[in-house]
């Protein structure tokens, strides 16, 4: 049998050559949450582990997050923009219904040559687009697939819904996978769902070809995400803990072989629950929930740089990544780690900007959902104990209804 050019060029291996992460400055506290809903700090800790999340400024969008998220990686893989020949973005919060988000961010990035488009499994979709990166780089096709997580959801959020606008949070998170002459090493087992029989689950209900836009649709407040809590919970305790032994068993790897779970960040009780069903001691759970709330999407992503360049992975770890989400969709990923985490450092060298050419003669409204932006302009976060005498001013501010 006669061997093919492109079989010729397969690599040893693929792995993982950067990684980098960006969240936007603006902090949004549960205090903060507290002055838009019915809630408090104690219900949402007690509840999900969330303190805190990041907002977007007006001026950032999902493909201007993945830029920033995306020349990190490329900057720590040593990399130049020119030598990534794919861009994946997974996200649910895109730009535009089109062009996709990805090519805006091949622009952004200075890159003139890749192929570019976004992949949709909701909170799944930096796992998806992961395994199709190390497919696409293993079977000889490309040598350098930028995969980006990003999502702005804070613009997808009805702020007067209490049952999710506590929860989200926006951010990115990229790593690049590239073809390695080093055997072994990289994904050595995988596993990805999809369950339709949640696919009204999480949701966000207009916009799309069954119902379009229109001005009822906005009236009813159509274009939010919506959420069925408990029923997404149950599914989300048991599918990460399934999928995760999964894709440990396709390695040929037992749970105990496992360094480090970096789960999807969605609330601490979920990944608490997917460590008691893997046997799993809670120090060898990821989890930066507390910070960044669910950045959907992104959530793997950021975690996964975060904990490599916070000294929890080194290079010949075993790691799972794993995530569930809308769909209901879920996907692990078993990993030996080869990257030097000190090439982490050279993200440093990328500053948190990145600019998307704006459209010709289109006059843009205001990205910022009124209620947010009220609530993030009476002022910086209130400490949580601040209480009377001397309480600040704009700790009373009304938010408009
Ligand atoms: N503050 C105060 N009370 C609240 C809030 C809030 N923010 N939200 C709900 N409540 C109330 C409810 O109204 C309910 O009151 P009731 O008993 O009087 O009816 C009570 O608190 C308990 O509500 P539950 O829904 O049972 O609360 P639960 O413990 O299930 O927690 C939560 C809710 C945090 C949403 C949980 O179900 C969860 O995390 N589910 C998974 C959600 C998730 O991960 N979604 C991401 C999907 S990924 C993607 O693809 C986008």
């Amino acid at each position: 049998m006669s061997v093919t050019k492109r079989e010729a060029a397969r690599p040893a291996s693929a792995r993982i050559s950067g990684w980098g992460m960006y969240a936007p400055e603006r902090i949004l506290t549960n205090a903060d949450l507290e002055k838009l809903v019915d809630t408090s700090d104690e219900w949402i800790v007690s509840r999900t582990g969330i303190r805190e999340r990041r907002v977007a400024a007006a001026h950032e969008s999902t493909a201007t997050l993945a830029a920033i998220a995306g020349k990190r990686a490329i900057a720590v893989a040593g990399l130049a923009p020119d030598d990534i020949d794919l861009i994946l973005v997974a996200t649910l919060t895109p730009d535009y219904w089109m062009p996709s988000t990805a090519a805006l961010v091949k622009e952004a990035i200075g890159n003139r040559t890749a192929a570019a488009m976004d992949i949709s499994a909701a909170c799944s979709g930096f796992v998806y687009a992961f395994t199709a990166a190390d497919a696409y780089v293993r079977g000889g096709v490309y040598r350098n697939v930028l995969v980006c997580g990003a999502e702005l959801l804070t613009r997808f959020l009805d702020f007067s819904d209490r049952n999710t606008c506590i929860l989200f949070g926006d951010g990115a998170g990229a790593v690049v996978v590239s073809a390695s002459d080093q055997p072994g090493g990289g994904m050595q087992g995988m596993e990805l769902t999809t369950d339709p029989d949640g696919a009204y689950m999480i949701w966000l209900p207009s916009g799309g070809s069954r119902s379009p836009a229109s001005g009822e649709t906005v009236g009813r407040g159509e274009h939010f995400v919506r959420m069925e809590g408990r029923e997404t919970y149950r599914f989300a305790t048991k599918t990460m803990a399934t999928s995760a032994l999964k894709a440990v068993e396709r390695a040929g790897w037992t749970l105990a072989d496992v360094d480090l779970v970096i789960p999807h960040q969605a609330n601490v009780r979920i990944i608490e629950s997917v460590a008691k069903g893997l046997g799993m001691p809670m120090s060898k759970m990821f989890v930066n929930v507390d910070r960044y709330g669910n950045t959907s999407a992104a959530s793997c992503g950021i975690a996964l740089a975060e904990a490599v360049d916070t000294g929890r992975v080194k290079a010949g770890d075993r790691i799972v990544f794993v995530a569930f989400g809308a769909g209901f969709t879920s996907g692990a990923v078993a990993l030996e780690w080869t990257a030097d985490p000190a090439h982490g450092l050279r993200a440093a060298s990328v500053a948190p900007v990145a600019s998307v050419r704006a459209p010709v003669d289109w006059d843009s409204v205001d990205p910022m959902p009124p209620r947010l932006r009220a609530v993030l302009e009476s002022g910086p976060p209130v400490p949580l104990d601040d209480v009377v005498p001397g309480e600040p001013e704009h700790a009373h501010k009304e938010v408009p209804a």
